[in-house]
This record gives C-alpha cells, sequence and structure tokens, in this order.
C-alpha cells in the first residue's frame, strides 16, 4: 500500500513536469530532475576522479596506437599536460573490423580525458609502459612460465583483444568501487557516463573473444579462454581481496546464478559489477602488492 501510494504520487509528480512544460509550449523534458544536494563537486570526489585519469590515459594511447600507430600527442595533445609518450605502443596488426571498433574506443577515451579534466581538473599524462615486452612480463606472471615465444599484444587481433580484455575492466570495476563514496551531483554525472562506456567497451572486447573461446591462441597450445582465466586469476591474487575478476569459463558457482559455466560478462553472484578501491587498483596495475591491503567488500 505505502509503495503504491509513493508510486501515485511519483506520477502525479512527472504529470505536473509534463503540463506546466507543455503549457509553456515546450513539451520536452531535458536533462534530469534538480538535485537534492545541490552541490556540484566535493572537494573529496576530485581525487577519486583524478585517479580514474590513469587508467583513461593507458586505455587512450593502447587503443589509439593500437589502431592508428599514434597516440594523444597526435589526437589531443593539451590533454597530456607535458607528461612523457607511452613507451613501446605501437599499431597492432588487426583485422580492419577491430581496427575500426579500437580507433573509436580510442577517441572515446580522449572524450573521457577531457571531460575528467574538465570537470575536476587534471594530472599529466603519467609514464606508461605498453611495450610488447611488458605485455609478455604479465601473461608470464599470469602463467606461472615463460611463454615461448613471449606473448606479443601487437602481432593479431586475437592477441591485441587478450591484451585489451582487462583494461576497460579495470576501469569499470574502480568506477563502481568510487561511486558510493562521490558525493557532487555534476561528479555522479560524469561518473554515470564514464562506467556506461567502459563497461560498454569491456562487453564487446569479452564479446569477441566469447566467440573464439575455445580456439587456441597461435603459436601457443593454449585457448582464448585459459588466457582470459589466467589473466584474471592473476588480478584476483594480485589485489588480494577474494574473487573480483572472472574468466569467459569459471566454476559454475561462479557463474550467473549459479546455474552457467560459460561467462560473457564478469560480475558478482547477483550479477552486478565488482568494485575495487584505489588500493586494488594500484596493486593490480604496478603487480608490485605494495600497496596496503586494504579492500572493499560491501
Ligand atoms: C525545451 O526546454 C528544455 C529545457 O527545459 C530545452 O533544453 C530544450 O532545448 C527545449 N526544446 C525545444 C524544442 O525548445
Ligand atoms: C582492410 O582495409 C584495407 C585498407 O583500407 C584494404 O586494403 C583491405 O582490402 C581491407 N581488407 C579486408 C579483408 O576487407
Ligand atoms: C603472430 O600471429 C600469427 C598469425 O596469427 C601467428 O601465426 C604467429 O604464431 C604469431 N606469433 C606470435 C609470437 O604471437
Amino acid at each position: 500500500m505505502g509503495r503504491l501510494v509513493h508510486f501515485l504520487s511519483l506520477l502525479f509528480f512527472l504529470l505536473f513536469v509534463v503540463s506546466s512544460a507543455a503549457s509553456s509550449g515546450n513539451q520536452s523534458i531535458c536533462g534530469p530532475l534538480p538535485p537534492i544536494v545541490p552541490i556540484p563537486i566535493f572537494l573529496s570526489d576530485v581525487d577519486l576522479l583524478q585517479f580514474a585519469l590513469n587508467l583513461e590515459h593507458t586505455e587512450c594511447e593502447f587503443f589509439l596506437f593500437g589502431a592508428l600507430g599514434h597516440g594523444l600527442d597526435a589526437v589531443a595533445p593539451d590533454l597530456a599536460m607535458g607528461g612523457p609518450p607511452p613507451i613501446g605502443a605501437k599499431k597492432a596488426n588487426l583485422d580492419n573490423v577491430t581496427r575500426k571498433i579500437i580507433e573509436e574506443f580510442g577517441y572515446q577515451e580522449v572524450g573521457h580525458l577531457r571531460a575528467i579534466k574538465s570537470t575536476v581538473g587534471g594530472i599529466p599524462r603519467p609514464q606508461l609502459d605498453l611495450s610488447a615486452k611488458n605485455f609478455a612480463k604479465i601473461m608470464d606472471d599470469a602463467f606461472g612460465y615463460h611463454l615461448n615465444p613471449p606473448f606479443d599484444p601487437y602481432n593479431n587481433t586475437i592477441n591485441y583483444l587478450l591484451a585489451s580484455y582487462v583494461i576497460p575492466y579495470m576501469g569499470l570495476v574502480a568506477y563502481v568501487g568510487a561511486n558510493p563514496n562521490l558525493n557532487g551531483f555534476v561528479s555522479k554525472r560524469l561518473l554515470g557516463g564514464l562506467l556506461a562506456v567502459e563497461a560498454a567497451q569491456d562487453a564487446i572486447i569479452r564479446a569477441k573473444l566469447y566467440d573464439r573461446m575455445h580456439q587456441n591462441v597461435p603459436p601457443y597450445r593454449i585457448t582464448v579462454a585459459e588466457f582470459t582465466d589466467q589473466i584474471s586469476n592473476l588480478r584476483n591474487k594480485l589485489a588480494k581481496c577474494g574473487v573480483k575478476d572472472e574468466g569467459l569459463l569459471v566454476p559454475q558457482q561462479l557463474g550467473a546464478e549459479g546455474k552457467i559455466t560459460t561467462n560473457i560478462i564478469s560480475a558478482d553472484k547477483n550479477s552486478l559489477g565488482y568494485e575495487r578501491i584505489p588500493a586494488e587498483v594500484l596493486r593490480v596495475v604496478y603487480g608490485s602488492g605494495d600497496e596496503p591491503i586494504t579492500c572493499v567488500q560491501h
């Protein structure tokens, strides 16, 4: 009953808004309703949003270089704010469809950098190591032995997708993790917009890998699914906060509703996106385990 009253009052409120708009000759309501707390950005929002720039810069350079052979310095140099160019990034040997998708992702990251920097100010581009050697080391860590020949993310579409597999995902979990601590209505709007696109990028990459899940990644006798599982396991191990990163094939209890072992989207037991706080993200990104062990578990 209480719910019905609540629903009806919301309905009347909306009707009132619509009719007052109609009487002014403009039928369309655009934009959100006024915020309850009319503070656009809290001081405490700034660090959380600026932290995301580390991930956004990484994605931006990896995607732009992968698709085009050049990065932010050629596309929107001001956004680098004088930070050094990435080490070892280069054009990947991609099929045409994937190349277009990755090019779009790269431009989207330029937009994300602009949105964050123009809303809460920015940090210069950090020094990024996007060399094949660095990715090879990550893959060796994931498998616990040296892949021979070393993994090269730029060699072909499948390798590039595997290298990309965790990049928007890191942004996704970081944004979910930042959400409870953001308070300003402008900050929250920004975060919602960033999260939506990072999640979409992650889903597209996973869907392309899912289609080839059972294929070997040449020249290795290792399937695409095994790669994703090992990379996700490594991240869970580094972050030290339980399972928050799932590959394309999972034990059934980790699948949606505990009913399925294929896992095109990585999500928790209620199929909500996992969250990571900055300390967890740093432990994963630097692979060092040096960050103090703090986790967020709601
Ligand atoms: C109607 O009003 C909204 C603001 O309430 C405005 O953003 C929108 O552009 C207007 N639409 C037209 C067609 O004038
Ligand atoms: C891919 O694009 C290049 C350059 O536009 C073109 O020469 C080539 O034929 C395309 N390949 C396929 C398989 O469509
Ligand atoms: C590079 O890609 C080609 C074509 O997919 C593959 O045959 C070759 O084994 C790959 N080499 C490495 C080191 O990934």
